[in-house]
Formats: C-alpha cells, sequence, structure tokens
C-alpha cells in the first residue's frame, strides 16, 4: 500500500530518463528557454493540493527540459564537462533508492564500504599513496577547500599554533603561494578558511599558463613562515600543467630542514592523465604532493556533484575537519568519511565513482583519457588550417582558439566574440568563452566519453563556418 505510488512514478522516471538521453545525439546543443523562461513557467503560488509522483515528474520534465543544457551530448564542448556514463547513471539511481547517510561505517557500512574500494581504486589510478585519506566532496571547490583546510592545520601546528581551537587569532601569517593562472576556487578557498585572498603571493606564469619556476623559487626563498604552495595539473583554459616535478623537487629540498611547506595540487580534470601511460608523464612528480583535490563529474564522467580530496596523512585531514558527538558512533576500525569531508550528512556520491571505475576498468580509463585528448588534438588541428583561426593554446582535452576578423575592420574581439554567440546558437556545438592572455577567446573541453571523430568534425565544422559567414 505505502509503496504504491513507487511503481507509477518509477516508470515515469525511467521513461522521462530514458527519452532524454536517446535525444542526446540528434538533440541540438543550443538551449531553447532562458532561465527567466524557465522561471515564468515554473513561478507559481505553493499548490494548495498534492499531485501522484509520476504526475510530478510530468509536470517537471515539461518545465526543466526547455531550459536543460545539452551536457551528455559529445559535442557539449562548454566548461570542463563530462557526460554520465551508464554504470555511473545506474549506481546513481540506487543511491538515491537506498538513500543512505555515507558518513558512519558502522551505521551505514553497505555504502561506505563501497566508497571505501572506490577511494583505493582511485589511488591506484592516479598512482598516490595507498593509505592517504580520500573524501568524496561536492567539486573541486570542496575538495580544493578540504585539501587546504588540511595544509592550514599542518603548517600552523608546524609553528605550535592549534587553529581548530585558537582559530587564526594569534596564528603567525601563512603564505600561499600560487600561480596567477590558478583556478578561481583557490581564492575563494581561503576566503572560506579565513586566511583571506591577502595571503596570497601571485607568481607569474609563461604564455601558456604555466607558474615561473624561478618566481616560485624565490618566492619559497622569502616566505618564512607557514607556506602553502598551489599547483595546478590543467589549466581551466588550455590545459597546461605547472613543472611540478621540478616545484616537488624543490619543496623537498626545503622541507630536510623546515616542518611547515605544504604543497597542494588543484587536478581537477588534469589529475587523471595519471591513469593514461601516454600522457601521465604530464603530471609527473604531484605524488610527493602532501594534498590533491581532482573531480569525478568532470573527466571521469560521473553525474555531478561529485569532487574528490585527497590528503597524504589522514590525521591533517582529520583534524582540521573531523567531529564526534555523543550520539554518534566512536571512530572504528574502517576509516568514516565524517573525518574526511565537511558534511555532517551526506549521499554516497562515492558509489557511482565506485560503478564508473568498476565498468571502465584500468583499460577502460585510460582509453578514456587518451581517446578525448585525441579527439582535441583533431579538433585543435582541423581548426589551426583554417584561415584566420588561432589555435592559442592546445594541450590534453582543452583548446583556446581564437579568429581574426575577416571584414578588415579589426575588431578581432568582437568577431570572436560573434562567432562564439553564432556557434551556440547554432546548435551543433557548445563551446564557451573566456578571455586568455588578455583577449577574447573560445574555450573548448573534449571531456565526454561519447566524444568522436564524428562530433569533432561537427564541431570543426560549425565553428568554421560561423567565422567564414561573419565575414
Ligand atoms: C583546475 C580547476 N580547479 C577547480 C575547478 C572547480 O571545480 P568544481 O567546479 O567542480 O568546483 C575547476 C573547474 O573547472 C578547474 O578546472
Amino acid at each position: 500500500m505505502r509503496n504504491a505510488d513507487f511503481e507509477p512514478t518509477l516508470a515515469a522516471a525511467e521513461r522521462l530518463a530514458r527519452r532524454w538521453i536517446d535525444g542526446i545525439d540528434s538533440r541540438p546543443t543550443s538551449i531553447s528557454s532562458s532561465a527567466a523562461d524557465v522561471v515564468a513557467a515554473a513561478d507559481r503560488p505553493f499548490p494548495e493540493m498534492g499531485l501522484g509522483g509520476a504526475e510530478v515528474l510530468e509536470e517537471l520534465a515539461a518545465i526543466a527540459e526547455p531550459g536543460l543544457a545539452s551536457t551528455g551530448s559529445g559535442r557539449y564542448l562548454a566548461l570542463v564537462t563530462g557526460g554520465v556514463t551508464p554504470a555511473a547513471l545506474g549506481a546513481d539511481w540506487m543511491v538515491s533508492a537506498w538513500d543512505q547517510n555515507a558518513v558512519f561505517a558502522d551505521l551505514y557500512p553497505g555504502v561506505v564500504g563501497v566508497e571505501l574500494a572506490a577511494a583505493r581504486w582511485i589511488l591506484e589510478a592516479l598512482d598516490l599513496p595507498g593509505d592517504a585519506a580520500v573524501g568524496f566532496t561536492t567539486g573541486g571547490q570542496g575538495a580544493n577547500t578540504a585539501g587546504l583546510l588540511a595544509g592550514r592545520h599542518a603548517v600552523l601546528a608546524a609553528h605550535g599554533h592549534d587553529v581548530e581551537t585558537a582559530g587564526l587569532i594569534g596564528a603567525p601569517r601563512v603564505n600561499v603561494l600560487l600561480s596567477d593562472e590558478q583556478h578561481s576556487t583557490i581564492p575563494r578557498a581561503l576566503r572560506l578558511l579565513g586566511l583571506g585572498t591577502d595571503c596570497a603571493t601571485e607568481i607569474p606564469t609563461d604564455s601558456e599558463g604555466r607558474i615561473l619556476l624561478a618566481d616560485l623559487s624565490v618566492a619559497l626563498d622569502d616566505s618564512e613562515g607557514p607556506t602553502i604552495v598551489c599547483v595546478q595539473a590543467g589549466n581551466v583554459n588550455g590545459g597546461a600543467f605547472d613543472p611540478i616535478a621540478e616545484i616537488s623537487a624543490e619543496i623537498q629540498r626545503r622541507k630536510s630542514h623546515r616542518d611547515d611547506i605544504w604543497l597542494h595540487v588543484d587536478g581537477a580534470f588534469g589529475l587523471w592523465v595519471r591513469a593514461s601511460n601516454r600522457f601521465g608523464h604530464l603530471a609527473a612528480g604531484v605524488e610527493a604532493a602532501d594534498s590533491w583535490a581532482v573531480d569525478a563529474h568532470k573527466w571521469l564522467n560521473t553525474p555531478y556533484d561529485c569532487g574528490i580530496v585527497i590528503v597524504r596523512d589522514r590525521g591533517n585531514l582529520a583534524r582540521a575537519i573531523g567531529y564526534r558527538a555523543a550520539y554518534l558512533p566512536e571512530p572504528g576500525a574502517v576509516p568514516d568519511p565524517v573525518d574526511s569531508v565537511v558534511e555532517s550528512s551526506r549521499r554516497a556520491r562515492g558509489v557511482p565513482v565506485w560503478a564508473t571505475l568498476r565498468s571502465l576498468g584500468r583499460t577502460g580509463l585510460s582509453d578514456l583519457v587518451d581517446r578525448c585528448c585525441d579527439r582535441a588534438s583533431d579538433l585543435a588541428a582541423a581548426l589551426q588550417k583554417v584561415e584566420g583561426a588561432e589555435v592559442m593554446h592546445a594541450e590534453i582535452n582543452q583548446i583556446v582558439v581564437r579568429f581574426d576578423d575577416p571584414t578588415g575592420n579589426d575588431d578581432h574581439e568582437g568577431h570572436t566574440d560573434r562567432v562564439l554567440a553564432a556557434v551556440q546558437a547554432g546548435g551543433e556545438c557548445f563551446p564557451t568563452g573566456t578571455t586568455w592572455q588578455g583577449r577574447s577567446a573560445i574555450r573548448l573541453s573534449v571531456s565526454n566519453w561519447r566524444t568522436d571523430s564524428d562530433d569533432i568534425a561537427v564541431a570543426a565544422a560549425a565553428l568554421t563556418a560561423a567565422h567564414r559567414l561573419r565575414g
């Protein structure tokens, strides 16, 4: 009786989800409704009477679908967007049906155990220390914040300051060294940590977005107090990697005579190259870091929202964010997720990670990375042949391109923006814009397991046509 509404509701959910997924390849990548349209369609007084689950889902799809982005499409090249693998989607549905609170191993062993297995596979795939702590966060922002929280704890503890009890009052200044190309989630994390963005020293980068090693070395010499160094494995625009092996070596040298330096790697998508034989060398040296951030919902192609924080010494993360209360279980033999994430209640978002890794295996994961890089390289090569197109940087799965104004008016910025707008509206592929080296550019990210050579040909043709038509 109580289960009666599940049957038609789940049937409707499956039918509507299938309809959405079946249309992924044929639906235009443009978005037909704006946010204001969706709000107008959805905005009505709270209804007096409820509705059956199946009807609710029909209504929901009718309101939301016109405004949904085609993130599953192999031609959706915006931000850094993975599609969803079948195994990940299926597992995600099961996570909702199971509805476990994945924080305490004793109370929810089914999902905590599976997340621990996923954690082990991640460490193996990325070739990071097998006993590191792994937390499944909401995304890269959460992972960067958690990694830096652990770092803040450790570098202040090295100066005898217990930040968890004393807070930052009376604490020595923490110096954060990062590049002027760091992802904006890092300064945001510094704000959340109470360190403030003024604690950061921005080191210049080369024309591809790599931190300049010599300048970082000088800044390290000048940084006498607690120091956190943030490096990047995969620039959000062009995909560049900081020279991490050299930076790690510099930091290891200093660690032999001081214990107040922490190295954090923001590898939201780029860290996955470690799973590839062909591209892993780009992230050589990251294994010497103290903490790492990587996303599952980007290149691993799990559903939003899932990031991963990894901390070499699990005690640093647990001391920074763990908590206990009289009504909650004591720590047991199996690590509790509550000691590695900031949530007190949470969805078992690591389960779809397990399912994705189980379905891919080592070979499939390596192949996913290689294929995306190869398709991105095909797209960059196709664009390079277009007169007036300038591929400003292309590395791993990322491309930054701009277009010269062919009208002779020298409005290159405006022309590039118009090409982007025309391609987005055209519905054949969906890139997004950026500013790169001070100029308007279009960024293309090939992060979806579905993207194939046909998708790349369509994307190249759409960009080329938009450029030429506007000439
Ligand atoms: C290098 C880098 N770091 C952090 C992030 C933030 O990740 P999220 O959006 O999952 O919080 C991104 C997102 O693109 C990124 O590319």
